[in-house]
């Protein structure tokens, strides 16, 4: 057998009569992202911007919806997915590349929403690469979502929303004061229970560490982990 040239092969993934091209380097959907899509509700011509878009999937199926989408990521080639698959499925989708609030400078939506990276990382395993980008979100895992949470108000219109995961060693009550001092109203859309996630093993320590809530058991090897989504509301 010859392995000469572009030989990957071609990763595809297929949900709610969407298909997804998954291209080398870009993160496939995991158990957190579908549980991010299941619980975003949006309006017809609702302005939207999924930040951290990965591959396009919950920009694809909000543009499905009749929102008008944008979605960014700081990685390039998640920004080249979304905008491949965006074609693929029919939609018409903003993708743009960019750190965080920089590709949406002086713009407002009725939804913001991310599934953001949010592992806790010790110092040590910091990286810069696109796996890293996709998974780790600083030593406490807050380190991108406080800088949504911060800017929110500013790319928000009066009445919109502010929707985000996170696992609950990041901490419910933690979210909600981020929330409220940053002048939304929190609440819980919904709560999902899922597998412990693989790197989460590797991170056992560091996360019992600064899981401020207790929520993971300090006496055994945990099997799941409870995950939320979160809204921030701007008064209206
Ligand atoms: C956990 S993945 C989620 C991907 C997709 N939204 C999903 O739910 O499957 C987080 C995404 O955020 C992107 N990201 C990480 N840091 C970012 C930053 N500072 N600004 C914008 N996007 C970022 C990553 O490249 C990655 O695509």
């Amino acid at each position: 057998m010859s392995s000469a040239g572009s030989d990957a092969g071609l990763v595809l993934f297929s949900w709610r009569g969407c298909l997804f091209r998954v291209p080398e380097g870009v993160q496939p959907p995991k158990a957190g992202s579908l549980f991010f899509c299941r619980h975003l509700v949006v309006r017809p011509d609702e302005r939207v911007l999924e930040l951290g878009a990965g591959l396009g999937l919950a920009a694809v199926l909000l543009a499905r919806a009749g929102a008008r989408v944008v979605a960014t990521d700081v990685v390039p080639a998640a920004v080249a997915a979304i905008r491949t698959n965006a074609l693929l499925n029919g939609v018409e989708v903003d993708a743009r590349v960019g750190d965080c609030w920089a590709p949406v400078a002086g713009e407002r939506f009725d939804l913001i929403c991310t599934n953001p990276p949010q592992m806790p990382t010790p110092p040590d395993r910091a990286r810069a690469d696109a796996a890293a980008a996709a998974d780790n979100g600083g030593p406490d895992g807050w380190a991108l979502l406080d800088r949504v949470i911060r800017g929110a108000r500013d790319h928000l219109r009066p009445g919109g929303r502010l929707v985000f995961t996170i696992f609950a060693f990041l901490g419910r009550k933690a979210a909600f004061a981020k929330l409220e001092a940053a002048g939304l109203a929190p609440s819980i859309v919904a709560g999902e229970t899922q597998g412990f996630p693989r790197l989460g093993y590797e991170r056992l320590e560091h996360i019992r560490a600064v899981d401020a809530e207790a929520t993971v058991p300090r006496d055994r090897v945990p099997a799941s982990v409870e995950r939320f989504v979160v809204q921030g509301t701007l008064p209206g």
